[in-house]
């Protein structure tokens, strides 16, 4: 299959769904620019006003979702098949109800993966693609070895599908490592989330630009207790030993609270990053962006991949596409 013809791409370059980081405006502008742009998961009306915008503003350019599992509802399904998205992007869980019920509407569907069993199971549930994500990825982490350590098992486990490489992506260099390890395009989310165009809070931009390290954590994971990688902050140095691993206290609070997410509308996770202190031990997913107040980068999570310390500036969303194909 070419995937460029399917999803009517000038370059092998996607950009990450990245929740409210990726909003319309972002993947408008990546999929003008010839790549994939993606939607990150929003409340369903603000979704639905996202793909519009896609839609009006890259014409023509495929729209993309990323259905993200701990926090998907009905309402976010329904929203992507009433509104004609062309591809979605399952991660952090899946079956293959879900699977089908895209599929069948005309949806390319796209899963991410770290491990072979979830490539096999992404496989089994008749998914169209594949995305392999490494452990040097920012943001939630399927991956758990290098991006291009996994890349050869996830083509083998894919039969032919195409399998894109998540993790580590920054220059044309690395778009090319990839491409030559055999992924059919490469997907980056770090990258993105240094541009004009990305909803991050120009703190946390700043923080990432001038960070000399990166760490894998599950700190900020009430209601979604799972591994993250960020950039250390305020809340990391009070709650986490220097190799990223949570104290006591807050691994234990993390670790009961997963029913937290079904339960606490996304419309009020704004307002448990307002209680969040950088002394309390208590920390949702929430990343600060344009609009919360600028002291919220000590207390929020500062989502990076290991790329932020080869990233030196912010560029547009157009000249990244660009410099990550080699144009
Ligand atoms: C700020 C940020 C937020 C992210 N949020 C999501 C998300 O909501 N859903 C998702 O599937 N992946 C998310 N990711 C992970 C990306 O899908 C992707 O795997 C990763 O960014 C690739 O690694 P890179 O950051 O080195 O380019 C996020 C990554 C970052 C940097």
């Amino acid at each position: 299959m070419d995937l460029l013809d399917r999803l009517r791409l000038d370059v092998p370059v996607a950009q990450a769904g990245m929740g409210g980081v990726a909003g319309g405006r972002l993947a408008a502008a990546v999929a003008s620019a010839g790549g994939l742009g993606t939607i990150g998961l929003h409340p369903p009306e603000e979704l639905r006003a996202a793909i519009r915008r896609v839609r009006d503003e890259a014409a023509g350019r495929a729209v993309v979702v990323n259905l993200l599992m701990p926090f998907l509802r009905r309402g976010h399904i329904e929203a992507c098949l009433s509104e004609g998205v062309d591809a979605a992007v399952i991660a952090f869980g899946g079956d293959a109800r879900l699977v089908r019920e895209l599929r069948d509407a005309g949806v390319f569907v796209f899963m991410m993966v770290g491990t072979e069993d979830q490539a096999r199971d992404a496989v089994a549930w008749g998914v169209d693609g594949l995305i392999a994500q490494g452990r040097e990825a920012g943001g939630h982490l399927v991956g758990t070895v290098a991006a291009l350590r996994f890349l050869p098992h996830a083509i083998e486990l894919a039969q032919g599908r195409p399998v894109l490489l998540a993790g580590g992506v920054a220059s044309s260099a690395d778009t090319a490592a990839a491409l030559a390890a055999g992924a059919s395009g490469v997907v980056a989310g770090t990258r993105f989330l240094l541009t004009a165009e990305s909803e991050a809070h120009d703190s946390y931009r700043q923080r990432v630009l001038s960070a000399e390290r990166t760490i894998e954590t599950t700190l900020f994971g009430l209601g979604w207790p799972a591994r993250h990688r960020v950039i250390p902050n305020g809340a990391t140095q009070r709650w986490c030993h220097p190799d990223g691993t949570v104290r006591r206290l807050p691994a234990l609070i993390n670790a009961g609270s997963a029913p937290l997410a079904r339960l606490v509308p996304e419309s009020s996770a704004g307002s448990v990053a307002r209680m969040q202190r950088p002394s309390l031990p208590l920390f949702s997913p929430v990343a600060p962006l344009a609009g919360m107040p600028g002291s919220w980068v000590d207390r929020t999570a500062l989502y990076a991949g290991e790329s932020a310390l080869r990233i030196t500036d912010i560029i547009s969303a157009k000249q990244a596409v660009a410099e990550l194909a080699g144009r």
